[in-house]
Formats: C-alpha cells, structure tokens, sequence
C-alpha cells in the first residue's frame, strides 16, 4: 500500500532508530524510558525533516572578523496533536526555540475511530509560514488529516508531518487527503489491527507517554 519510491514519505535508516525504536515498543518500557526514548528519535527526526528549510543571509562578527552567516528564513509554527504530540513537542521546540507552539486537540472516537475536535486557539490569519505537526502515531490518518485541515483552513499551506510509527493504511490516506504534505515516520508498520491499533506497533502512545 504504500509507494517505496514516494519521496513525500521519508523513513531515514538509522540505526540509532532502529536500537530506540525496539525500545519504545516493549511493553516492559517504563513511562519514563518511553518518553526520552521518543525525544531521542524525534531529534533525529527533527534534524532530517529540518535539513532544506529555506535560510537568509546573516551578516555578523566573530571576535577575530566579519562573516556572513545563516539565518531559518520562514516563521515556524510546531504543531502537537493533543495528547500524544507533547511526547514529541518539546524536544522540536529546543531544537527551534525560535519557533511557536500551536496546539490542536484532537482524539479518536473508540468506536468510529473518528477524529473528534476539542481545542484549538489557532491565529487567524496565521502567524507562522511553516507548520510542523507532530504526532507519534499515524493510524486511520484521520486525526492528521483533520489537523492539517483546520491548519490549512486557517491559511497554512506549507505543512510537514512527523510521527514515529505509520500504519502503511495511515501513510496512503494522508496522501490521498493532503499531498503535498511531506511526511518523516521512524517506521511504517505492518497493519492497522480491527480496533484501529497499529502492528506490532507500540499500543496507545498518549497512554504510555502520559502513563495513564
Ligand atoms: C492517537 C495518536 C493520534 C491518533 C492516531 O491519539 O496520538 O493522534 O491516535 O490515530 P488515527 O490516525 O487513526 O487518527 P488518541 O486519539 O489516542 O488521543 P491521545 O493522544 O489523547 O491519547
Ligand atoms: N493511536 C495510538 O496511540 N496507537 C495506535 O496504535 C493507534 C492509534
């Protein structure tokens, strides 16, 4: 289901990934464990989904000279999906300090497996150029594409996506909704199971990062 040569879909081979992964999958991962073992991949992951972005000129002074430097051309906006985004936020905020944190709250109705919307205080017309959404999961696509639409409702148009673990079924939906959307995953896994659960997947990513 899911394109191998799609270059919108970016799943770096690392082998920091792959030992960090095996670990935030077991179930015998504690809350705390779990929650660096997510900041560590979303570092990794950060770096690559942050590696074109657009630069200016930045003329400056070293003790010794003058030099012309670099400067992250757009205005960035993280995006976490509530809940389990937070589980990724803070790590690409310190690594962009000099971006903005805007929340959208969405959950998945057990039984539809719908996104529902609670919250979002997003500015319009926006204040950023860039979003970047975060989110470890990406399982029916729903609560995704639903973010990415409100973000592009509220006039966003260049969005990139960052999660931790796909289901190839999640991957081919938010590709048909939103295309131009760039997405960064550590794995694309093997299904979604009849509950809507990725497999093998890591089970509910806001649980084991909130520890509830
Ligand atoms: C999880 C996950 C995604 C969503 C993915 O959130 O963090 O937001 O499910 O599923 P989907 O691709 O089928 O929409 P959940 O609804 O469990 O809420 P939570 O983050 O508050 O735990
Ligand atoms: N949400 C999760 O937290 N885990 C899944 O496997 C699917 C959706």
């Amino acid at each position: 289901m899911v394109n191998e040569s799609d270059s919108m879909v970016v799943v770096p081979e690392h082998a920091l990934i792959a030992h960090k992964l095996t670990r935030l999958r077991d179930r015998e991962t504690s809350s705390v464990l779990f929650r660096n073992l997510a900041r560590e991949i979303t570092q990794i992951l950060m770096s690559e989904a942050t590696r074109d972005l657009s630069t200016t000129k930045d003329e400056r002074e070293t003790p010794l000279t003058s030099f012309s430097g670099e400067s992250i051309a757009p205005r960035i906006g993280i995006v976490p999906i509530l809940r389990a985004g937070l589980g990724m936020s803070d790590t690409a905020h310190e690594m962009l300090p000099m971006a903005r944190v805007l929340h959208v709250g969405l959950f998945r109705d057990e039984e539809t497996l719908e996104p529902v919307y609670y919250y979002d205080k997003l500015p319009t017309p926006p204040n950023v150029d860039l979003a970047l959404v975060v989110d470890p999961m990406l399982a029916t696509g729903g609560s995704a594409i639903a973010a990415i639409s409100r973000l592009k409702e509220t006039g966003i148009s260049d969005i990139r996506f960052i999660g931790l673990i796909a289901a190839p079924e999640g991957i081919a939906a938010l590709r048909a909704a939103h295309g131009d959307v760039k997405i960064w995953m550590a794995a694309i896994d093997e299904r979604l199971n009849e509950q809507g659960y990725i497999v093998p997947g890591l089970g509910d990513a806001g649980d084991r990062i909130m520890d509830t």
